[in-house]
């Protein structure tokens, strides 16, 4: 079994859209291990993007992943990362397939509904910066 990290972002919750995105997610066999709903400070949105600093939206990218809260997620199944990443679709949701959750319902390349870890060693760090091991249930 593997865990990826994934947060519905707050464009997403602002429209009302937890619930159709925690659905597909369970549709598609992930077991939801950890959830919360929380308000990131700007300091707590530069600490997860860190690795994004250097880029030309980081400035952009932390005031929007801090304007209203996400619910961040783990998740756990066979292949977890990739499959996640297949569910969500492309990061500019021009590029993303029919029927994926950055398709449906991303507005923009910055406003785009989901976050998911890329690797294992970038979910080795998402996880714990948000959960404790107490706040996930296998
Ligand atoms: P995410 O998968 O959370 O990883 C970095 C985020 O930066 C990305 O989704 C988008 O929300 C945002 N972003 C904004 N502009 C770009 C860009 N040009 N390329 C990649 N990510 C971008």
């Amino acid at each position: 079994m593997e865990r990826t990290f994934a947060i519905i972002k707050p464009d997403a919750v602002e429209r009302g859209l937890t619930g159709k995105i925690l659905d597909r997610i369970e549709e598609k066999g992930f077991k939801i291990v950890g959830m919360k709903k929380i308000h990131l400070t700007r300091s707590q949105a530069e600490g997860f993007y860190y690795v994004h600093k250097e880029r030309p939206f980081f400035n952009d990218l932390c005031s929007f992943m801090s304007r209203s809260p996400v619910v961040v997620l783990c998740l756990e199944k066979e292949n977890a990362i990739a499959d996640w990443r297949t569910l969500m679709g492309a990061t500019n949701p021009a590029n993303a397939e029919p029927g994926t959750i950055r398709k449906d319902f991303a507005k923009n390349i910055e406003e785009n509904s989901s976050h998911g870890s890329d690797a294992p060693e970038t979910a080795a760090f998402e996880i714990p910066y948000f959960f404790n091991s107490f706040e996930l249930v296998g």
